[in-house]
């Protein structure tokens, strides 16, 4: 509906001119105003006229009935009507139904999409996990959510760059050193994967902390041998780097198989070890500019005047820490990659931390510290569900998936036992729902999980978006293909049918509406119109079995419109198509 707003806030630009020939509103600026009003017996389009009331002295309901009468034709306006304060504009149905279909079919994977971000590039650091600690579903947010911002930046042109930024190196591998010679052996890691170093890692964590109020006494000695043993790979120790490598090695193609799972894939591993090198000229440039202060034996950064606490550059012995890394990290990817935007995604228990080194790199003089944004999230949990793992009591991501797979073929087992690909579809299905459910609502909010909301084929749900776009694939199926626009000819398309394509029409607004909040949930509630958009046409008009040859032909391109469209969002949101159900 883009088109039609810029056409109208052109009308709207040359009537307020009459009304106020010394007025400065441009067309731009009036296209900001605009509204969808919350129901569609308000119009299409409203324009709130309090906006104008300070510049034109006047209230408005009287700039609104001014303005509708010195407004100029606008093609497709079916009317314009006073309501209170507003402007309230209805657009003629066949405004969406003439040119939408058409050009979603035409653009096909291509609709939606746009340049506004050509020439420019995002960085994006998301997902992340901490090696050798439970990869869980408090990464559930960083990961899809990350995915969907690069996803959306990629469709609007940006060359986006995403980037795991592993937790690859700090004390909890010395602590996994100390646990491994201790407990563990090559061959029970080889097997056991990932889980047995979680294992091992939480078992040193316990044995260290001991349980004093059952008699169990803390293990000092394990907590200084760790650090012991960190320090060895910090100057470069053989053996001790050996093991490290292998722990990443062995962390890795477990994170894989869950990232191929949903679909995603990185441009860089490079993890937290990374900027060992780098950091020690970044500690120099704040010591150059006066900026370390030494506390305790520690340095710090002094951010009182920034109401926040210090932010710590170096440990006493001299160690470097997680903002530290930060820092270097930041400098070394707007030299590499030159980026016009950087985005962090975590959970919101690290924004102190963001706003903390964001505002070190504006005092270490760095011009670009705006181009970096903490996109942050709220915290995950599972309803009903206290589901203790071997790990302790967090739910591991992959066993979240593991479960809602094995859920859905319980389900389609039933429903359609014949079905191809079995395995296949109860995966996409299963995963969809998990990361549907999740981008359903703000990502701010804290979120309670009920797996069997979440995988219901009836509510507002993944497998009722994938079950709509399987409908819409066979409808397309049984016609036969795509009937040409010119068998559509004379065909005047009932309300359900403009109402679909009006839904159709908004999608490049979406997705910018996505960008502009980073909220993939714009894109995730945008799907669920779209399916209930297609569902009331569904039960509304005969497809198949329409009475016209034209009528059909339209309500198939109609279908297929909906099915490209659907088909490009899901794309947005790591939810996989899925032609058969
Ligand atoms: N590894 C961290 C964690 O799991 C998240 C890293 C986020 N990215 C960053 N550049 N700090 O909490």
């Amino acid at each position: 509906m883009l088109n039609f707003k810029n056409t109208l806030s052109q009308a709207l630009s040359c009537a307020i001119k009459k009304i106020s020939p010394e007025s400065e509103l441009s067309a731009s600026e009036l296209l900001s105003m605009l509204e969808y009003p919350p129901s569609r017996d308000m119009g299409d389009i409203a324009f709130p006229c309090f906006k104008l009331s300070k510049s034109l002295r006047k209230a408005p309901p009287v700039i609104a009935s001014l303005l509708s009468e010195a407004m100029d034709k606008v093609e497709y306006l079916a009317k314009a009507e006073v309501a209170g304060g507003y402007l309230n504009f209805f657009i003629d149905d066949s405004y969406f139904t003439d040119g939408i279909l058409d050009k979603v079919i035409s653009e096909g994977d291509d609709y939606g999409k746009s340049d506004s971000g050509k020439g420019k590039t995002l960085v994006i650091d998301y997902s992340s996990p901490n090696v050798a600690k439970p990869f869980h579903i408090g990464h559930l947010g960083t990961t899809v959510i990350g995915h969907s911002l690069k996803k959306l930046h990629e469709f609007c042109g940006w060359n986006a760059i995403g980037i795991n930024h592993l937790g690859d190196w700090g004390t909890q591998f010395g602590k996994l050193i100390v646990a491994y010679k201790l407990w563990g052996n090559k061959e029970q890691i080889e097997e056991g994967g990932i889980d047995k170093l979680v294992e091992l890692y939480v078992r040193i964590n316990n044995t260290i902390k001991g349980d004093p109020e059952n008699g169990i006494p803390a293990r000092d000695d394990l907590a200084d041998q760790s650090r012991a043993e960190f320090h060895k790979m910090e100057i470069g120790d053989e053996e001790n780097i050996a093991l490290w490598k292998w722990f990443i090695e062995i962390s890795l193609n477990e994170y894989e198989k869950t990232y191929k799972q949903l679909g995603i894939t990185f441009d860089s591993y490079a993890g937290e070890s990374f900027y060992t090198d780098l950091m020690p000229a970044q500690v120099q440039r704040l010591r150059d500019k006066d900026l370390l202060k030494i506390d305790d034996g520690a340095s710090i950064v002094d951010l009182s005047e920034y109401n926040m606490p210090p932010c710590l550059i170096l440990k006493r012995d001299g160690s470097t820490l997680y903002p530290t890394r930060d820092i270097a990290a930041a400098v070394y990817r707007k030299e590499h990659y030159n980026f016009d935007k950087c985005v962090y995604v975590t959970s919101n228990q690290q924004i102190l931390h963001f706003q903390q080194w964001f505002k070190v790199l504006e005092l270490m003089g760095y011009e670009w510290y705006g181009e970096l944004v903490h996109i942050p999230y709220g915290t995950v949990s599972i309803g009903g569900m206290k589901l203790a793992t071997r790990t302790g009591n967090v739910i591991l991501l992959k066993d979240l998936f593991k479960m809602a797979v094995e859920k859905v073929k319980a389900i389609m087992e039933e429903k359609n036992p014949d079905l191809e690909n079995k395995d296949e579809v109860a995966e996409a299905v299963g995963i969809g729902a998990i990361v549907f459910y999740y981008l359903t609502n703000s990502r701010i909010k804290d979120n309670d999980f009920s797996l069997e909301d979440a995988l219901s084929f009836e509510g507002n749900t993944g497998p009722y978006a994938q079950y709509t776009y399987a409908r819409c694939c066979s409808i397309i199926e049984k016609a036969g293909g795509v009937p040409e626009k010119s068998l559509t000819s004379g065909y005047e398309p009932q309300a359900a049918e403009a109402a679909l394509c009006r839904v159709l029409s908004l999608f490049t607004e979406k997705v910018n509406d996505a960008i502009t909040d980073s909220e993939p949930m714009v894109i995730t509630r945008y799907i669920l119109d779209i399916c209930a958009a297609f569902n009331r046409f569904y039960h509304d008009c005969p497809i198949l079995s329409a009475n016209e040859d034209n009528a059909r032909a339209f309500r198939v391109r109609l279908t297929e419109a909906t099915k490209t469209v659907l088909g490009n969002a899901f794309g947005l949101i790591c939810l996989k198509k899925t032609p058969k159900i």
